[in-house]
């Protein structure tokens, strides 16, 4: 199966009702603690975030969303705060393409020395996908986070600046 053409804009207040929708989806609600509006509207506002829409091809000008931290970070440690896609569009290989697309935005663009994340124990699909793509775990903060059942732990993981650099001119020459 083909990868659709990825590509990341900066959310618009206009695109808000989407980036809300397809975080409250059922589907995607256990991996992520949702924000409300003005959280949004701040991170669309405020210079240390960076707020996107993932664009999927023509036919999903709109397929989710991701978000930076940090991107005032005096220490150069950017976080990767959210990516969520629509389910219908889970495993395609589009997380992927994004998370690369994100990593060299940190790393080439907002000079990060450090880019890092958490995700939750339970959501093995999105360790999955950072492993493979070089971040490494860090810890876990445990029992961190509520859930339906009770508690989860949440993974610390990061990739440097080198080893994203490393990964980088591997794999142009491949
Ligand atoms: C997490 C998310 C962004 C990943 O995007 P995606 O397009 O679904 O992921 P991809 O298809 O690019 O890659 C997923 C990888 O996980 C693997 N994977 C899929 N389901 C899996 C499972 N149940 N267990 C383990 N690995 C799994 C895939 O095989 C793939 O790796 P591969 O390409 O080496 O085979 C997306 O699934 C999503 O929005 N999930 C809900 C919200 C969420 O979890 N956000 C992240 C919070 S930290």
């Amino acid at each position: 199966m083909s990868v659709p053409a990825v590509r990341l804009r900066p959310t618009m207040s206009s695109d808000l009702d989407f980036v809300i929708s397809v975080e409250q989806h059922t589907l995607n609600r256990p991996f992520i603690t949702p924000w409300d509006r003005t959280q949004h509207e701040g991170a669309i506002r405020f210079p240390d975030f960076r707020h996107f829409i993932v664009e999927a091809g023509a036919s999903y000008p709109s397929a989710g969303f991701a978000i930076l931290q940090g991107c005032r970070n005096p220490h150069r440690s950017i976080e990767l705060k959210r990516i969520v896609l629509l389910p219908a569009l889970h495993g395609q290989g589009i997380g992927r393409e994004c998370i690369r697309w994100l990593a060299q935005m940190a790393f080439r663009d907002l000079g990060a020395h450090r880019f890092w994340l958490d995700v939750k124990a339970l959501n093995v699909r999105a360790q999955a996908l950072y492993h493979g793509e070089g971040f490494v775990e860090e810890g876990r903060l445990r029992e961190s986070v509520r859930t339906v059942e009770g508690y989860d732990s949440l993974i610390v993981m990061s990739m440097l600046a080198q080893e994203h650099a490393a990964r980088s001119s591997l794999r142009v020459s491949q």
